[in-house]
């Protein structure tokens, strides 16, 4: 006799509601974001989004998988259904709401300015306005850059990933890089002996915060999202990750 879940099952041969709801949930991230996403020597997308998001994720009975995906295809890939939702160290902003629904903000950031070697002239963010800058197209810093330098100004150069424009100033293509503060520290420490430093403006920058951004109305997958970001801050999940990516 068959019990009650198995006559559920449509006669297709496609999975049963059951497996339905356990389905993986398909998760963008701009995989070289060091430390929020990045690829370990196996390839496998880690950091700190991907451990927030896993741990929160598992709390309300969701399944994730990581899927490398650059930031330039990001949007479009959350739009035309190729990923579930983005765990891509998206700055939540009023334009891109517009577009997307956010979960509950998950991390502050801030832009920090970069300077390659021997700049000593940048001592706050107006003082790059007649200096080359590089950053992460379409991202904040983009858009920061382009309010003090002019949209249009050949004296941004915009890579399509932050470590691309952080390389550019190491090689002196630019003077200075703006980028989010954690990884642009990340990317100081990790290289030393290239003579970057960054230079503090805590007067010329907003603050921002990451959410994980899901198709707009997906308000299922949101509050599961939140209800486990809710768990994982309430049970010390999400500060025993943050210590481990930033110390205490
Ligand atoms: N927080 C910035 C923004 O939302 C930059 C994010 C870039 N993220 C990435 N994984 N490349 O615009």
């Amino acid at each position: 006799q068959k019990s009650a879940q198995q006559s559920a099952s449509p006669s297709d041969g496609s999975a049963p509601a059951a497996a339905a709801e356990a389905k993986e949930i398909i998760v963008g991230s701009d995989a070289s974001y060091r430390p929020f996403e990045y690829q370990n020597d196996q390839k496998e997308v880690v950091g700190f989004d991907v451990e927030v998001l896993t741990a929160a994720a598992q709390k309300s009975g969701l399944k994730v998988k990581f899927v490398n995906t650059p930031w330039e295809g990001i949007f479009q890939a959350l739009q035309n259904g190729d990923r579930d939702i983005l765990a891509s160290a998206i700055t939540i902003t009023e334009e891109r709401r517009k577009s997307m629904d956010f979960s509950d903000p998950y991390f502050d950031a801030r832009q920090l300015i970069a300077v390659g070697k021997g700049v000593t002239n940048v001592k706050s963010f107006d003082d790059l306005k007649d200096k080359k800058v590089a950053v992460q197209t379409g991202t904040t810093g983009d858009e920061v850059v382009q309010k003090l330098l002019g949209k249009t100004s050949p004296n941004i150069k915009r890579f399509e990933s932050m470590p691309l424009a952080l390389k550019e100033l190491e090689n002196g293509g630019v003077q200075a890089a703006v980028g989010d503060n954690g990884v642009v520290v990340n990317y100081v420490q990790n290289n030393p002996g290239n003579g970057i430093v960054t230079v503090e403006d805590t007067k010329s920058f907003v603050a921002e915060q990451y959410g994980f951004a899901v198709k707009k109305g997906n308000q299922a997958l949101l509050d599961k999202v939140n209800s486990g970001l809710k768990a994982i801050k309430a049970d010390g999940t999400y500060d025993n990750i943050y210590k481990k990516y930033f110390g205490s």
